[in-house]
């Protein structure tokens, strides 16, 4: 149930198919696929991880879970979401990434966790810093939106840290219908590159 930015920008055909292209290939990440639905099962089933993730299927199963993976393979394919899981040195899952393109809109958002034992450590910021710059620079997007819940601290600073701008509250309905209360963010590309002065 992710929702699109607030604002909202027009791609042309041309940047619209190099948006589709560039979330097809995926580069550089692992792509979720059936292989990692018990890692991703073990991760999520810890709600020190999945929590505060308002667009997680409920509950988590090892159907729901498999249904997702697959689900988000299908919009890969279509050019829309890139779900991606990440390991420690010892070959373990340590984390998943989930971004959503609105390919015609040239925007995209983000949401991931980080396995319980590798939270506070400090990569909270870097890791958003990493996927936003990816996101600018390899699938060609010109606008974050992010969504956090009101008492995810440790989201809001990584989101802070990285230079979005704070835009009020939305409401974020998650895949049973209800409603959580988030924090809003935006980012577009041009701040970024200001931002890091490219
Ligand atoms: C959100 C998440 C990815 C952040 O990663 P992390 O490694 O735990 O975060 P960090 O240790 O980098 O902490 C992030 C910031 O919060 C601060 N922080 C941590 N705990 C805090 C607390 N109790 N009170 C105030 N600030 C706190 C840190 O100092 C850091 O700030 P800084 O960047 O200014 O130094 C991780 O905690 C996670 O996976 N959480 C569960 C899922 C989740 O919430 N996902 C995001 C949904 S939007």
């Amino acid at each position: 149930m992710s929702a699109p930015p607030r604002t909202v920008l027009t791609a042309s055909p041309a940047e619209e198919a190099a948006i589709r292209a560039a979330v097809r290939a995926a580069d550089g990440h692992t792509v979720a696929g059936p292989a990692h639905v018990e890692g991703l099962l073990a991760l999520l089933s810890d709600p020190a991880v999945s929590g505060p993730i308002y667009d997680l299927p409920r509950p988590i199963t090892r159907e729901t879970v498999a249904a997702w993976v697959a689900e988000s393979e299908a919009l890969r394919q279509d050019g829309r979401c890139l779900l991606s899981v990440n390991f420690d040195e010892a070959g373990a899952m340590a984390g998943y990434t989930r971004i959503t393109v609105w390919p015609e809109r040239a925007s995209g958002e983000l949401a991931g966790a980080r396995r319980a034992d590798l939270q506070n450590s400090g990569g909270g910021r870097s890791g958003v810093a990493r996927s936003v710059a990816w996101m600018f620079e390899v699938l060609g997007l010109r606008l974050i939106g992010l969504t956090a819940a009101l008492d995810n601290v440790r989201s809001a600073k990584a989101i802070d840290g990285a230079g979005f701008k704070r835009m009020g509250e939305v409401e974020s309905v998650k895949p049973d219908g209800t409603i959580r209360r988030s924090l809003y963010w935006e980012l577009t590309r041009a701040e970024w590159a200001r931002m890091h002065r490219l």
